[in-house]
């Protein structure tokens, strides 16, 4: 190289292109800039081509000088380019790598954490309530036949309570029907189950209503305890702990006749006040009582059904709806809202 210099001193013009082509080449740091200075110097109309491809019309003298040096030229800037290539690449590639390189140091992006829907928190802490007092936690279908949600229930085709459940029917299959109540869930465990029997029946129930607080699918919970010397004191009892347990200690609860077919007696069940305490408020339309659930004996016709004999055992059922006990204990006014989906409700519990 140092000897190409030396050289170079014979052609004042050739030291020139070689000294300017050195420069560019050099200058470049990006594969782009490599290619343009490449085309300048060393392309066809770099000034080396046009002066090699001149060298026919050269004085004598000066032609073997410039078509020796020329090709040297040439050689040594092809080297070079190829060496600065070679560069460029090996630094783009760690600039890349520098690029991509994972910060493990940084902070992690927060991961929103949810928590569980409020008809679920609820749904769970009644069932702590039952299971608390022994009870089993029983399933059953949501597609129901006819048979389980009504006729064993004592609810014969033709009798008027079939109306009040605004019944969902599948299309084409007269007998089957989603299910309108968790009762049919005593039916189902009664059948393949021998007495003693204390199970609740936690789900979704279906029926064909739409209001402020009414939606086509909400939850229940049932409840069946069927032994032997089971009377209404242990109803009553039951529920009393229950209506404390979720809704404060000093609750009361009263019951109200009422109708069931799959129950006898019936009854409605009321609890105090939680607003007023039961001195009679908006909330409790001045009378100073909640309904939260219907409940009775077991009608003595449905251990007909499901061969249990009336006079070996008594039990008791109740069902409750679940939006409606969560609607009672966070002051709720509209039940719809348990399925819009607001973040901003949702959150609030
Ligand atoms: N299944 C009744 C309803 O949905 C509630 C109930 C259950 C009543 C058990 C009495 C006994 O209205």
């Amino acid at each position: 190289m140092a000897d190409l210099k030396e050289q170079l001193k014979e052609h004042e013009g050739l030291a020139t292109i070689y000294g300017e082509a050195m420069a560019g080449i050099g200058a470049a740091s990006t594969a782009e800039a490599l290619e343009e200075a490449r085309v300048a110097h060393l392309g066809r109309k770099s000034p080396l081509s046009v002066l090699l491809r001149s060298i026919p019309e050269l004085p004598a003298e000066e032609r073997p000088v410039v078509g020796r040096l020329g090709n040297q030229v040439r050689a040594a800037l092809e080297q070079e380019l190829a060496a600065k290539k070679g560069e460029i690449e090996s630094s783009e590639l760690v600039r890349r790598l520098a690029g991509e390189q994972v910060d493990i140091t940084l902070p992690g992006e927060p991961f929103p954490r949810g928590h569980l829907h409020l008809i679920n928190q609820t749904l769970w802490e009644i069932e702590d309530v039952f299971t608390g007092l022994g009870y089993r936690i029983a399933d059953g279908p949501e597609i129901e036949t006819d048979y389980y949600n009504f006729t064993a229930l004592n609810t014969p085709e033709g009798h008027p309570a079939r109306s009040s459940h605004d019944t969902f029917f599948i299309e084409g299959q007269p007998d089957v029907l989603l299910r309108t109540h968790t009762s049919p869930v005593q039916i189902r465990v009664m059948e393949k189950e021998e007495p003693p029997v204390y199970i609740i029946a936690p789900g979704r129930v279906y029926r064909r209503d739409s209001d402020a607080t009414h939606t086509p699918m909400f939850h229940q919970i049932e409840g069946l305890a069927v032994d032997r010397n089971i009377t209404m004191g242990d109803l009553k009892g039951t529920l009393e702990t229950f209506a404390k347990a979720i809704f404060g200690a000093d609750r009361e609860i009263r019951m109200r006749p009422h109708f069931f077919p799959f129950t006898e007696p019936s009854v409605e069940i009321d609890v105090s006040c939680m607003i007023c305490g039961g001195a009679g408020c908006r909330s409790c339309k001045h009378s100073g009582w909640l309904e939260i659930l219907g409940a009775g004996m077991v009608d003595p016709n449905v251990y007909g059904f499901v061969g249990y004999d009336p006079d070996e055992v008594q039990g008791f059922a109740f069902g409750m709806g679940v939006e409606r006990i969560a609607m009672l204990k966070h002051g709720m006014t509209d039940l719809r809202m348990f399925y819009d989906n607001d973040l901003r409700f949702i959150k609030q519990f």
